[in-house]
Parts: structure tokens; sequence; C-alpha cells
């Protein structure tokens, strides 16, 4: 049985519950798709999600949420885990008072979805989360969906969007600390590559109409580069890795509190995806963000 417990977490003058699900981890620790230990990943929140949730902290607080045409800014986050970024997210557009109406789409295994309620429940209550604020907590298996309109086909009746708009469905898409398993670099870019496609260009594959993308997010806790780089450079081949702007955060406070620790980066798909299986995009971050070549 795992033990549950409820933790206050707070960063700067916002607090949310955390509730976390702390299992044995019987098993052979090299099985790495047994139950034992994906429930024990799953169960407690991951320092990179705080690092994210702080960024969006004071994103939110200073930047406008552009969502265009919609009435509704639409957000997912993947391997949300207790989906703590995301409760961090809801809370700052709670005090915020804003008008604008927003959704949360806080994703992982289905085995993990019951705890991403526990954690909504415990922080929302369900009149809040029936006005402008709307938090779901869903199943999003990166394994599961390897052809891609049924996955777009699900997310657009997940969130309720029309296939053929011009719009993407989810105007944010954020993960933290999801790069750890070799066996999960394919599907996880697989699901990247999906979610940012329009289904218009997968009618028609001639298409040069540039469409919306949703901007997407990642940010990793740097803890074994040497197994965590060739997920990076893959990546590199279908998106062009953009580091975040000096001036994003407080004029710098990624660089300067996490330079060196975490790595934060936003994905924009390629027009094309490159030939080469790799790009060196991820070494140019790290290069930037340390006065050290990590992989001589
Ligand atoms: C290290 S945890 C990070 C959790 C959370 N993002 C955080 O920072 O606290 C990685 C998460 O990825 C999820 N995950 C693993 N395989 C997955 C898959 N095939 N599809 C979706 N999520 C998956 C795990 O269940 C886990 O919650």
């Amino acid at each position: 049985m795992a033990e549950t417990t409820v933790s206050a977490v707070c960063i700067g003058s916002l607090s949310v519950n955390v509730v976390e699900e702390h299992s044995k981890v019987e098993t052979d620790l090299s099985d790495e798709k047994a139950e034992g230990l994906v429930k024990f990943i799953a169960g407690k929140a991951w320092p990179a999600g705080l690092v994210l949730a702080e960024y969006f902290i004071w994103r939110l607080r200073n930047l406008p949420l552009n969502c265009g045409p919609k009435k509704t800014f639409k957000m997912l986050e993947l391997g949300a885990g207790t989906g703590v970024t995301s409760l961090f997210v809801g809370k700052t557009l709670q005090t915020m008072q804003t008008t604008q109406q927003a959704e949360i789409y806080v994703s992982d295994l289905d085995v993990a979805v019951p705890l991403i309620v526990k954690n909504i429940d415990a922080n929302f209550t369900r009149s809040e989360s029936t006005q402008q604020l709307q938090m779901h907590g869903i199943e999003l298996d990166w394994t599961k969906y390897e052809d891609t309109r049924s996955l777009l086909g699900r997310m657009h009746a997940l969130a309720l969007s029309d296939m053929d708009s011009d719009e993407p469905v989810f105007d944010l898409i954020y993960a933290s600390d999801v790069v750890y398993f070799p066996h999960l670099f394919d599907p996880l870019i697989q699901t990247l590559v999906i979610l940012c496609t329009h289904p218009e260009t997968i009618k028609n594959s001639t298409s040069k109409r540039r469409r919306k993308q949703p901007e997407l997010l990642l940010t990793c806790r740097m803890r074994e580069l040497s197994k965590e780089h060739p997920f990076y450079a893959k990546l590199g081949k279908y998106f062009h890795l953009v580091p975040l702007d000096n001036c994003e955060w407080d004029n710098g406070v990624f660089w300067e509190k996490y330079r060196g620790e975490y790595v934060m980066f936003r994905c924009v798909l390629r027009e094309v995806a490159l030939e080469s299986e790799e790009s060196d995009d991820f070494e140019t971050i790290l290069q930037g963000m340390m006065d050290v070549d990590l992989f001589s």
C-alpha cells in the first residue's frame, strides 16, 4: 500500500497542497515498466516541476495570455505526476482574478490520473473550477497513440475544439522532468510532433500554409547528460530548440538561479524535419549556459 501525504508547497506568497503517494519500490529497479516503479515516479513532485511553476507564476503575472480569437486559453501538461506545476498555474490565474477563461488539461498515464484528480480537488473547489478556470485530469500515454489522427482527434474531442479550425487545440503545452527512460524517448518525441502538427497538414501534406502552433516548453533537471543527450539531439531533428530569452523571467532569474542545474527551452516545430537524425541545438543551449564543454 502506498502512503499518502499532503504538504503545503510555497513559491513566494502562493501555496498549493500537494498530495503525494509514496509507493514502495520492491520490484527490480532495472525493470523500467514495473508498476511499482511507474507509480513511485508518478507519485511525487519532482524539483523541475517547481522550477517550471516558478517561471509560470512570473509569466502569467507579467505577460498577457494570447489565445487569438478564441475565448478560452487552453493548456496541456504532459507527464504531470502530481500536477504540481499546473496547480501553481491554476492558483496564479485565480489570484489574478483575470476575466480570461482558461482550461488546464493535466495529463499522465492512466494509473497516475487518480492522483492528479486528488491534487486538483485538494486545491480547487468544484464551483471554482466551473467559472473562469477549469482543471481536468486526463490520460495521455505517449506510447499509445501511434496514429496521428487518433491522438489529435482525442485531444480535439476532450477540449471540445473544432478539427477544421486554424487554431491549435492547445495554446500552451508544457512538461517537466519527462526525459529519463530511453524506451520513452521516441514515443514522447512523436507525441510532441503530433501535438504541434495541424490536422490540415496531415490531410494535405503538400499544403504550404503555415498554421499557428502551440507554444511548447520543456524543463528538465540535468542528471546524467550522457543518458539524456540522445533525447535532446533527436528532438532537434523535428524542433528548433530555443532557450529562454535572457530578459525573460525577471531579467534573467532563470540563468542566475538555475544555470547549470536545469534546462528550460521552447520547441518550435521545424517546417521540415532535418535529414540527419540529430541536431546540435541542445549542445548550443548548454554551451551558452555553462562555460564548460560538457561533451568533450
Ligand atoms: C519524473 S516524473 C515528473 C512528474 C512531474 N512532471 C514533475 O515534475 O513533478 C515523469 C512523469 O512522466 C510520466 N510518464 C512516464 N511514461 C509516460 C507515458 N508513456 N505517457 C505519459 N506519461 C508518462 C510518469 O508517470 C511521471 O509522472
